[in-house]
């Protein structure tokens, strides 16, 4: 069993290095992947939910966390194109059984989850409503997330994510403890839901 866990790993490790500078639709780089994989290793995250598939990189490193500790992704993209891309790079990297891809506004669709998650990567940088969306899209989560549970979210650092709302909205609820981590240019906030 647990070689079979080690070998599936392997797999998906080796699809990640082989196309480590292939990636071409807004993708995480692969140093931020490597981070998401190990956030949710050390919080033994089971449940994770992610905003913006796009081509599928950042899901795939999900994936990999997900498969070394019996955990599952749900993935939601609005564009067809990209979902579609994603879904062939599943297949080849070997993770298309453990990610749950939904096709369509996440606006829509977080409302319609009964899941609960212990862990949230909002990378929908390209959304309908840039300015609010990050808010928005951490109000629609907020009450599916587990106490103990991280909401991250990327593109903190770049100018492209949000304009400091998000985090003047998470700092007046008080409920989260955020820090940044800054491995790439792009950002990747962590904020641990505390109550
Ligand atoms: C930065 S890319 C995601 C990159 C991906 N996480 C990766 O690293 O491979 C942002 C994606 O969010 C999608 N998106 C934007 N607004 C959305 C929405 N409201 N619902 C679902 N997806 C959305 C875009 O179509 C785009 O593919």
């Amino acid at each position: 069993m647990m070689s079979e866990i080690i070998s599936k790993t392997n797999i998906i490790h080796n699809f990640l290095i082989q196309h480590r500078n292939t990636w071409t639709d807004y993708n995480v780089p692969f140093e931020d992947g490597q981070e998401l994989e190990k956030l949710i290793l050390s919080n033994n995250s089971k449940n994770i939910l992610e905003i913006g598939t796009s081509s599928g990189h950042s899901t795939i490193w999900l994936a990999k966390a997900a498969e070394k500790i019996g955990g599952k992704v749900i993935t939601i993209e609005i564009d067809k194109g990209r979902f579609e891309k994603a879904k062939a790079n599943f297949e080849k990297a070997g993770v298309s059984h453990l990610i749950e891809m939904k096709l369509g506004d996440a606006m829509q669709i977080i409302q319609t989850l009964n899941e609960v998650f212990d862990f949230v990567f909002s990378d929908a940088t390209w959304s309908t409503q840039p300015a609010e969306g990050y808010t928005t899209f951490f109000k629609l989560c907020e009450p599916k997330i587990k106490i103990g549970g991280l909401y991250t979210m990327h593109n903190v650092i770049d100018g492209y994510g949000d304009d400091g709302r998000f985090f003047k909205y998470l700092e007046k609820l008080g409920t989260y403890k955020t820090s940044i981590i800054n491995v790439s240019h792009n950002g990747i906030s962590v904020s641990k839901k505390l109550k």
